[in-house]
């Protein structure tokens, strides 16, 4: 038996009453300095919760607005409702729904991620392949870090304590750029779709990563912690690439957490005096 019926049904039907929502001069609060939530993201929440647990009443679910039901469970849903609020909060249309369950942690069983305003949607089950609006998907086939196009994201929480910028800036240098848009979720399954030819990020959570982690694998692409170390659902850090650029960037990164070139950022106080 497949979930991917059932799940794409809830994901889309999340993704709708996301944008109902939208573009309404949304109440934003916070949850921390810069760490945004909206009546959208819970009501997502509960939605989804309340279809999940009709559903399948036997798994847990783990959901970033607060939900933690029966989290000793073998199998474990974990629910970004709204990945992406900062741009949604602002009227940017760069955000989605990510579903995805693992068993015993790691095991990821299936995910799916929909984008509600570009009607798309990512879906995968475990060595079952990858599809985009269930058409088969598959990586890129860039082969060098040169010609490649990367994505990358910045933490809302504890910013300042953040060296993103020195990766962001040495992978620029040496690349076809990288962008930065908002949503990790749609970051991976940019990866798989091959738009993107890697991703990675700093302090993510199990329910930004894991669906678009196994949607990644199952379009051919590799998924790996910083160190090249397999991928966990605790892990945080996250690298996603289309497997040929992969020790490139591990290698780059190598180097970068080494000290290579700490001090090259450019200097604003030199720009002025070359200015005048
Ligand atoms: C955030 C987004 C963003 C990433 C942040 C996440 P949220 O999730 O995925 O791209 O940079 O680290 O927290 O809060 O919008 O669900
Ligand atoms: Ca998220
Ligand atoms: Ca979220």
């Amino acid at each position: 038996m497949s979930y991917l019926p059932d799940l794409e049904q809830i994901a889309r039907e999340a993704g709708a009453l996301l944008m109902s929502h939208f573009d309404r001069h949304i109440k934003i609060e916070y949850k921390g300095e810069v760490d945004l939530v909206t009546v959208a993201d819970r009501a997502s929440e509960k939605l989804i919760v309340d279809r999940l647990k009709a559903k399948w009443p036997q798994h847990g679910i783990v959901g970033e607005e607060g939900t933690r039901s029966d989290t000793g469970a073998e199998y474990r849903w974990f629910v970004d409702p709204l990945d992406g609020t900062t741009n949604f909060a602002h009227g940017y249309p760069v955000f989605c729904v990510s579903i995805a369950l693992a068993r015993q942690d790691d095991e990821l069983e299936v995910g799916v991620l929909y984008d509600p305003t570009r009607n798309e949607i990512f879906a995968a089950e475990r060595g079952q392949g990858a599809t985009l609006n269930a058409k088969p998907m598959h990586v890129s086939r860039t082969a060098r870090l040169a010609e490649s196009i990367l994505g990358t994201g910045f933490p809302s929480h504890k910013r300042h304590k953040n060296p993103n910028i020195y990766f962001y800036h040495q992978i620029t240098l040496r690349s076809h750029g990288v962008r930065r848009a908002g949503s990790a979720a749609l970051d991976l399954a940019n990866v798989a779709a091959g738009r993107y030819d890697g991703f990675w990020e700093f302090n993510l959570n199990p329910w930004d990563t894991a669906a678009g982690v196994l949607i990644v694998q199952e379009a051919g692409g590799k998924v790996t912690r910083f160190d090249g170390a397999p991928f966990r659902l605790d892990s945080r850090e996250v690298l996603a690439t289309n497997g040929l650029i992969h020790d490139e960037v591990l290698s780059e990164f190598r180097e970068i957490f080494a000290g290579r070139d700490l001090e090259a950022l450019p200097s604003p106080v030199e720009y002025v005096k070359d200015r005048t």
